[in-house]
């Protein structure tokens, strides 16, 4: 696993979006014809990249014509005009601001669906359809949790129903008024399997609130109670973090990363 640490928020987004939209051109450059498939996740941490990767298609350095994208998670019971629905941040953040993005490839997991199970099947099998997602971007909760993956999902998981601990509603409740009660008791959510299938996988962590759950994933072991560990696993995978969220790593460790990132870019 890379550990990739920036100086702060800003410096942490110019990296990784410039790491996935390198791979997307390098992808078309290659003649590839089958699209590039890109994996999305919501939240603060991934704005700054929709910002940068926005502004680059905008600027006509980057096209998203042949890319399809699949998002990580979406809340149970809201529908898409719902102003906290992953759809709508998506739009909102992302989509809406990108010219030439096909709508057809855009993949959200509806959260307004009267059959779960087969919706989340579907979504595994679209995802198979398409040979699998080659670069999936990803954030993390401060207990560790990729997409909405809890403590204590397996860490073989597929796409599926999830129940969110009191901890995770809490945490999301400010953008739900402060209560906790809103914020919906269930999500769909792809599983850990599905995200460690990705050809590669780069996780943003930002802040010092994220501190401990890094500490976890990078040096802890792999471990169900910190779901994210499971990219230990993975051959190509990327924790793109800030300064701040290094608060909890062991000098040794930081020292390491720091040294090792430096040599891959002489
Ligand atoms: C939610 C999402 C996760 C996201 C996490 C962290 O729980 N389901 O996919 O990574 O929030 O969000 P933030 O980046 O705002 O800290």
């Amino acid at each position: 696993m890379r550990v990739v640490i920036q100086d702060d928020y800003e410096k942490m987004s110019d990296w990784a979006a410039d790491h996935i939209a390198g791979k997307i051109r390098a992808h078309v450059e290659s003649g590839e014809t089958r699209p590039f498939v890109l994996g999305l996740p919501t939240g603060s941490s991934p704005i700054g990249v929709y910002k940068r990767l926005a502004a680059m298609n905008q600027a006509g350095e980057l096209s998203f014509k042949n890319v399809v994208t699949f998002n990580m998670d979406e809340y149970l019971g809201l529908p898409h005009e719902h102003d906290q629905s992953y759809w709508y941040f998506m739009h909102d953040n992302f989509f809406d601001h990108l010219v030439d993005m096909d709508p057809d490839n855009i993949n959200i997991l509806n959260g307004m669906t009267d059959d779960p199970e087969k919706e989340c099947a579907m979504y595994e099998e679209k995802i198979r359809s398409y040979g699998g997602i080659d670069l999936f971007m990803g954030g993390i909760g401060c207990d560790g949790h990729l997409a909405f993956n809890e403590p204590y999902t397996s860490l073989t998981s597929r796409t599926g129903v999830r129940d969110l601990t009191t901890d995770t509603r809490i945490v999301n409740s400010r953008f739900f008024g402060g209560d906790p009660e809103k914020v919906p008791a269930q999500a769909l959510s792809v599983g850990i399997g599905t995200v460690t299938d990705s050809k590669e996988v780069l996780v943003l962590i930002s802040g010092h609130n994220k501190a401990t759950a890094l500490a976890h994933v990078v040096e802890g072991g792999v471990s169900q109670k910190w779901t994210c560990s499971a990219l230990q696993m993975h051959n190509d995978a990327i924790i793109c973090c800030d300064e701040a969220a290094c608060g909890e790593l062991t000098v040794d460790t930081y020292k390491y990363f720091l040294d090792i990132e430096r040599k891959e870019r002489l």
